[in-house]
């Protein structure tokens, strides 16, 4: 059933060429300037797209007649995104706990909810039972070759952008889908000596945990109010990348991602997921500085780029909830 889709529709990317900002309160923080890649004007909300796109797009072409994704939530509003632009069937599988606004904006892209698990993993074990089902296809979160290739047009852009490679690429990592994709993009546009800084929050750093253990271990269970960076096991590739490439791993207290989170909305008036607050806390928590200091990152950098990956699943309401679940813990 290979090209039976329309040729507009086959081809056309789901994703948008995003602006990358000077941020001028960000700069002033670190010490260096700092640019924002802004992913959270993504028409899903965030980074995702990218390389969910990218492999539904393959997929449609293959004659798939139904995904199924499990997801945090983002992803999913991805896959539904790009499954509704092309007419074609979503079920998305997310934890019970997951926001009613995300519930909402998926019905709002004409996608079916199921809600099963308490977290992620959970809802991934139905979501793969459900993509046995004939016709429908399976459109894992962060762990797929495809992804991490779509992801990587980030990186092209950077390239268009700067011209000359930054001092270090800030992300956030739940699975690692993003970092395998930075990794895969930084060798495409031959910058892979850039340094990775790779941010978790405690509760959710299964890429520290591997790293700790000399391999991809299963954390026991997901305590971090950054609920999207919460998959227990990251991806071997990503684990993988950790030696291949330089990756600085570091994790922040979720009160550092929820006031990070706080910070960027006064300084930048945008508003994100604190997994995206996790990437920010590495400027707002004085980490790049520590990381010079120690001799980890250069003493004198050209610039950093942060990776503004973005999220749904917050308002204002929700922000204040977090800071006041935080500040008792
Ligand atoms: C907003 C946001 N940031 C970061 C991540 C982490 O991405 P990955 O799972 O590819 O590491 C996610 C994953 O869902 C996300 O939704």
């Amino acid at each position: 059933m290979e090209g039976s889709l329309g040729d507009g529709a086959k081809d056309k990317p789901f994703h948008t060429a995003t602006p990358l900002l000077e941020s001028w309160a960000l700069s002033q923080v670190a010490g260096v300037k700092v640019f924002l890649k802004c992913e959270n004007v993504q028409p899903s909300g965030s980074f995702k797209i990218r390389g969910i796109g990218h492999l539904v797009g393959r997929m449609a072409r293959k004659g798939c007649s139904h995904f199924v994704c499990s997801s945090g939530g983002n992803a999913g509003i991805s896959a539904a995104y790009a499954a509704r632009k092309l007419g074609i069937a979503a079920t998305i599988v997310l934890p019970e706990g997951t926001s009613p606004q995300v519930v909402r904006r998926l019905q709002g892209e004409g996608a079916e909810v199921q809600l099963h698990g308490k977290v992620w993993d959970e809802a991934n074990l139905r979501a793969q039972e459900l993509a046995k089902r004939d016709g429908w296809v399976n459109i894992p979160p962060f762990d797929h070759p495809l992804l991490w290739e779509g992801h990587g047009s980030l990186v092209q852009e950077l390239k268009a952008a700067l011209g000359t490679p930054p001092g270090a690429v800030v992300l956030a990592v739940g699975g690692g889908g993003l970092l395998a994709g930075v990794a895969a993009g930084l060798v495409e546009v031959g910058w892979q000596h850039v340094p990775i800084i790779a941010m978790e929050t405690r509760g959710a750093h299964c890429l520290n945990a591997a790293i700790k253990a000399g391999r991809p271990v299963t954390l026991p269970g997901i305590t971090s109010v950054a609920k999207c960076l919460g998959a227990k096991t990251v991806a071997t590739r990503a684990f993988e990348c950790t030696q291949e490439f330089k990756v600085l791993s570091e994790v922040v207290e979720d009160v550092e991602a929820v006031n990070a989170t706080q910070r960027f909305l006064d300084d930048e008036r945008m508003l994100v997921e604190p997994a995206c607050g996790a990437a920010l806390a590495a400027v707002y928590s004085g980490l790049l500085g520590r990381l010079q200091a120690e001799g980890h990152l250069s003493p004198s950098l050209s610039s950093v780029v942060v990776i503004v990956c973005g999220g749904n699943s917050i308002d204002s309401q929700e922000l204040q909830a977090l800071k006041a679940m935080v500040s008792h813990s």
